[in-house]
């Protein structure tokens, strides 16, 4: 256990208040694509800390890091070679060490990507591994005379890889791999992984993390006859994790991918005693945000808020809209999705895995009004929102990048930026087609611009309360496209219009209200515009 950092942000003196992570607005970073300081056309973790003033700036409060360890990068990064050290290209344990400070002390929180599932075919385990039975490392993994086993799990990339075994010819044996085949799954069975795993965890808190976004949780144990995905032992597994930090690191957190149904979500939360994750990402609601906005109707997505399950033990909903991977259609009703792709798959090339691999701002059109709704709406609903580095500006995506890259687009900060990235790893990363307009610099210039707004309403949901932990109530409304509800913390209370529809909407005020967002009370009959919000305050 570390002593207490001076420098970490220490939750405000005034009780009861909600634990941080209930209360802040995430933003998902990806060092590799933000900011290079040496000109080698890689971002690092020097880029990154130049860069903590934008964000602090913006009226974000923790910062989530996509992996930035030792990779082969054919995933970038979720292909980990080494748990404990930093992509040579990205810095160094220094630099990451420096970057941490600098951020605790600009009061950002930095939660990064934890990788539990599998690893690099390149981790040295691996390669030991490989080496046959005898080796020490070989029970590290999940190994087969036939690859005939588990014949009930499903292929998550699917088109990708055709199997969930893969032959190899040193081991003379076929091993698991629920992602690519270039990424085995660790054998949970065995404890020296399982305890290994957890002085990893120690190993970044200790280094000053505040938690972790914990990647492909279902997966980590497999039985026969099952699906091999929640089964009971994995939820033990992330009980211990979460009992290390109770234990051992308070006030940090443990966020789930676990792209579920709400009711194997649910489980995630665990229960009380054997607590697992305070945060859960909502797949579900993210999709519905997306068949919301495609149809300009409200009705679907009132009804999946109003029905979403309060999380046990404290917990919360982690709310996004899109995030380094496709946006996933599995809990999508068919009907939906034929609308999704209808609407926003125009391109055929963004269709992969059953979803869109696409950015925010191609989906709805590079349209700054749509573009500014669905963030002010993210923003204003209940749970912990994550924003995608990148959307506050509206960056574009680039379709001729292969697999999920090409929504992985390197923020674009002045339209004299061009050369900045090039070569990453194996891959050449363009900045995406537009960026001479979609640029911080130029949004700064542009008092009308998308991150003008975006800013603008990160700091008004921060001077509001009501907007960041108040109840939720859905008022009905005449028109289909138009979604309200109010938020009601104490005295204050803020009713947000917000038009998803196509057509201009009328709503009638049951009392005056003032316009947080341009100022001025409005009573009675009031019309929201297609595509816009209105953001309304009981008090001044
Ligand atoms: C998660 C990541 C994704 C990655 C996969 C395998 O789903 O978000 O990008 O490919 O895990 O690690
Ligand atoms: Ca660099």
């Amino acid at each position: 256990m570390t002593p207490p950092d001076p420098l970490r942000p220490q939750a405000a003196r005034e009780a009861p208040r909600l634990p941080w992570w209930r209360e802040a607005v995430f933003y998902q970073v990806n060092v590799r694509t933000f900011q290079d300081s040496n000109g080698d056309g890689v971002g690092d973790f020097p880029g990154l800390t130049a860069r903590l003033p934008y964000l602090a700036g913006l009226g974000v409060d923790a910062l989530w890091l996509q992996p930035f360890y030792p990779s082969p990068r054919r995933d970038d990064g979720y292909d980990v070679a080494d748990y404990r050290d930093v992509h040579p290209e990205y810095g160094t344990l220094d630099d990451l060490r420096a970057f941490l400070q600098e951020a605790h002390r600009l009061g950002l929180r930095v939660v990064a990507d934890l990788v539990l599932n599998h690893t690099s075919d390149q981790h040295p385990w691996f390669q030991a591994a490989r080496q046959g039975p005898e080796n020490p490392f070989f029970p590290w993994y999940v190994w087969s005379e036939t690859g005939q086993e588990y014949a009930g799990a499903r292929r998550l990339l699917g088109g990708a890889e055709t199997s969930n075994w893969a032959w190899d010819g040193q081991a003379g044996k076929y091993y698991w791999h629920r992602f690519f085949a270039h990424q085995p799954d660790l054998n949970y069975d065995h404890p020296p992984v399982r305890e290994t795993m957890l002085d990893v965890v120690r190993f970044w808190l200790d280094l000053g993390l505040d938690g972790f976004r914990v990647d492909a949780v279902p997966f980590l144990y497999e039985r026969e006859g099952t699906g091999c995905e929640n089964l009971p032992q994995t939820h033990a597994y992330i009980a211990r994790l979460r009992t290390l930090l109770e234990r051992e690191y308070p006030d940090r957190v443990l966020i789930a991918e676990a792209n579920q149904r709400p009711q194997n979500l649910l489980a995630y939360f665990g229960g009380p005693g054997a607590e697992e994750f305070q945060m859960c990402f909502n797949f579900p609601l993210a999709a519905q945000l997306f068949v919301a906005l495609a149809r300009g109707d409200a009705r679907p997505l009132r009804a999946l808020l109003e029905q979403l399950p309060t999380p046990p033990c404290g917990g919360g909903w982690a709310n996004f809209l899109r995030n380094h991977d496709e946006l996933n259609l599995r809990m999508v009703d068919p009907a939906d999705v034929q609308v999704l792709h209808a609407h926003y798959g125009a391109d055929p090339r963004a269709a992969l895995y059953g979803g869109l691999r696409r950015r925010l701002a191609p989906l709805l059109g590079h349209d700054p009004r749509r573009l500014a709704l669905a963030q002010m709406l993210l923003l204003a609903l209940p749970g912990t929102p994550f924003l995608y580095y990148g959307d506050e500006i509206g960056l574009g995506d680039d379709l001729s990048l292969p697999d999920r890259f090409g929504l992985r687009t390197p923020m674009a900060w002045s339209a004299a930026a061009g050369a900045g990235f090039s070569p990453a790893g194996t891959l050449t990363l363009p900045l995406a087609p537009g960026w001479p307009q979609v640029n911080v610099e130029r949004q700064e210039q542009d008092p009308a611009s998308l991150l003008h707004r975006v800013r603008a309403f990160l700091h008004l949901r921060r001077r509001h309360p009501a907007l960041r932990t108040g109840e939720t109530r859905f008022l009905d409304t005449a028109a289909p496209g138009l979604l309200a509800f109010e938020r009601t913390a104490g005295e204050e209370q803020v009713l947000m219009l917000v038009n998803l529809g196509h057509v201009e909407s009328a709503f009638e005020l049951p009392a005056p209200r003032l316009d947080l967002d341009r100022g001025g009370w409005l009573e009675g009959h009031v019309t929201v515009p297609a595509g816009e919000v209105l953001t309304l305050g009981t008090m001044p």
